[in-house]
């Protein structure tokens, strides 16, 4: 869908948001329960967009112009809350506060198994995996490592366990998930949550063990190596050592 020439995606979706409100009100659906199933389905096409601006301006285009249209003139005040519903469903509160959903650009990670040295057939994680995107690279250049991604969103975490069928994709918090037991786990995440995501790693992964960050440095550390990714961007790389 990312191919769609913009803003194709983003008529195709209002489109199908008032498609999918005017059948559902067809069949006698609460108006809030109409407005929230196709304000979700506007955000989950949303996710499809190539910018977080694009993806914003898909996700809100429904209720605003349901808002403009004065179709929703016989809606209760409180129907409002249904797209804001709809949105706590698809990213509870608890992921807003570490990372929202950016996901890792496509060929990011080219070329890293030829220079990182990694057991082939590892056990690798993604903190926070968002719909995938960093496992499709991390198997791309580690086709027979065991994956795994950790997602706080419920419908995220089902949307990347259809993409990555190759991984083992669970929802949990990754502050309360086991860490040890990988040899390399994967974060992007944001600046702020940097020195959280060393302590874990430090505390948790055994010697040896990498901890892999895109974009985000931390600073309290130097990291033990950084590749330059396809686009330009970092990941720096932090090997475990034994007493830190
Ligand atoms: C910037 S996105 C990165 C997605 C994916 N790792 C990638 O690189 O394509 C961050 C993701 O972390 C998730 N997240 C934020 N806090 C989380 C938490 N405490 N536990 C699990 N996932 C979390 C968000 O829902 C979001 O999907």
């Amino acid at each position: 869908m990312t191919s769609l020439r913009w803003p194709m995606l983003a008529l195709l979706a209002w489109g199908a948001c008032w498609g999918a409100f005017a059948a559902l009100r067809a069949q006698d659906t609460p108006a809030a329960v109409a407005v929230a199933l196709a304000t979700l389905l506007g955000a989950a096409i949303a996710f499809s967009a190539s910018t977080p601006w694009r993806r914003l301006f898909i996700a809100s285009g429904f209720p605003l112009s349901l808002a403009l249209s004065g179709a929703a003139s016989g809606l209760p005040g409180w129907a409002w809350l249904a797209p804001l519903a709809a949105l706590a469903i698809l990213y509870p509160v608890g992921a807003w506060r570490d990372a929202p959903l950016f996901p890792t650009p496509k060929g990011a990670l080219r070329g890293l198994a030829a220079q990182l040295s990694l057991p082939a057939d590892g056990r690798f994680l993604d903190a926070g995996c968002g719909l995938g995107d960093a496992l499709i690279e991390l198997r791309r250049e580690f086709p027979r490592a065991a994956l795994s991604g950790i997602e706080w969103s419920g419908l995220l975490r089902l949307l990347c366990s259809l993409r990555c069928r190759f991984a083992s994709v669970r929802r949990a918090d990754m502050w309360s998930a086991d860490w040890s037991g990988f040899d390399l786990v994967y974060v992007f995440q944001r600046p702020e949550s940097m020195e959280r995501v060393i302590a874990k790693a430090s505390g948790e992964l055994r010697p040896g063990a990498w901890l892999a960050s895109l974009e985000f440095e931390v600073g309290s550390r130097r990291p033990t190596w950084v590749f330059v990714c396809a686009d330009g961007r970092p990941l720096w790389l932090y090997r475990m050592t034994a007493g830190r």
